[in-house]
């Protein structure tokens, strides 16, 4: 049975004194509840003040980005070596903003997330096309070259140790979220692709939703029978907002 999960992408925002507020009230708020799976992946800095304040809740914890590389001279870069010594269990890899604003092609998101896995790190996978490439009905191309790359490197089988997110671009951070049912087409789509190569991997694959989740859409986004919860993006910020959508995936 596929568990529910709900994760934050704080993306670069927040402070020592801000993560502190919003993470009191997000503990708070989901005391308790322990059908669903919570997770926050926070900006690099923050790791060890997120590890102190999480580790003894019901509230996993990640990065945003991993290197590729194990280690060496790649100034800047945080190898999966030292997201783990901070406790991360998840890492977010290809995400859309990574792919158009910092060159990371679909070749380059296979190997960081090979190397999350590797070093035992759960790589919750993005896809999703542009407005351009739904305009053009290449959507279903566009996500197959995607999750394509990771298989080829990878093989199917390591599906079974990651989490999907698909995350339409048109729909992060412009308040437009995909209809369930839109969603819903793109979820089954992904998930039968996968079920041609490996039926029981398919079944237990976690595929997330993101782009605009907010309190009030989110308990029909994830009513839909492929949409196994979300990644949350603007509304991961604000306590309430968050702790509503982690509660609309629980029931
Ligand atoms: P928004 O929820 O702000 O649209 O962002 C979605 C996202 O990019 C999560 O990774």
């Amino acid at each position: 049975m596929r568990r529910k999960m709900v994760a934050g992408n704080w993306k670069m925002h927040g402070s020592l004194v801000e993560n502190k507020r919003l993470l009191d009230a997000v503990i708070a708020g989901l005391d308790g509840l322990n059908e669903a799976r919570f997770v926050v992946c926070a900006p690099y800095p923050y790791l060890s003040s997120i590890q102190n304040a999480l580790q003894s809740t019901n509230i996993a914890w990640g990065a945003q980005n991993v290197s590729q590389f194990e280690k060496g001279a790649y100034t800047g870069e945080v190898s999966t070596t030292m997201l783990k010594d901070f406790g991360c269990r998840y890492v977010i890899v290809g995400h859309s903003e990574r792919r158009a604003l910092f060159g990371e092609n679909n070749f380059i998101v296979a190997e960081k997330y090979l190397a999350a896995q590797r070093a035992g790190i759960t790589p919750i996978l993005c896809v999703g096309e542009t407005l351009e490439q739904r305009e053009a009905e290449i959507t279903e191309q566009v996500i197959e070259e995607q999750l394509a790359a990771v298989i080829e490197l990878t093989g199917v089988e390591s599906l079974s140790q990651s989490v999907i997110a698909y995350e339409p671009v048109w729909a992060i951070g412009t308040g437009k979220t995909a209809l369930p049912q839109q969603a819903q087409d793109v979820h089954a789509f992904i998930r039968s692709g996968i079920a041609k190569k490996n039926a029981a991997i398919a079944k237990e694959l976690v595929i997330l939703y993101g782009g605009s989740v907010k309190a009030n859409n989110a308990a029909d986004l994830f009513a839909m029978p492929d949409i196994d919860g979300g990644l949350i993006g603007g509304a991961s910020l604000v306590a309430s907002e968050f702790v509503s959508i982690c509660r609309a995936a629980h029931h």
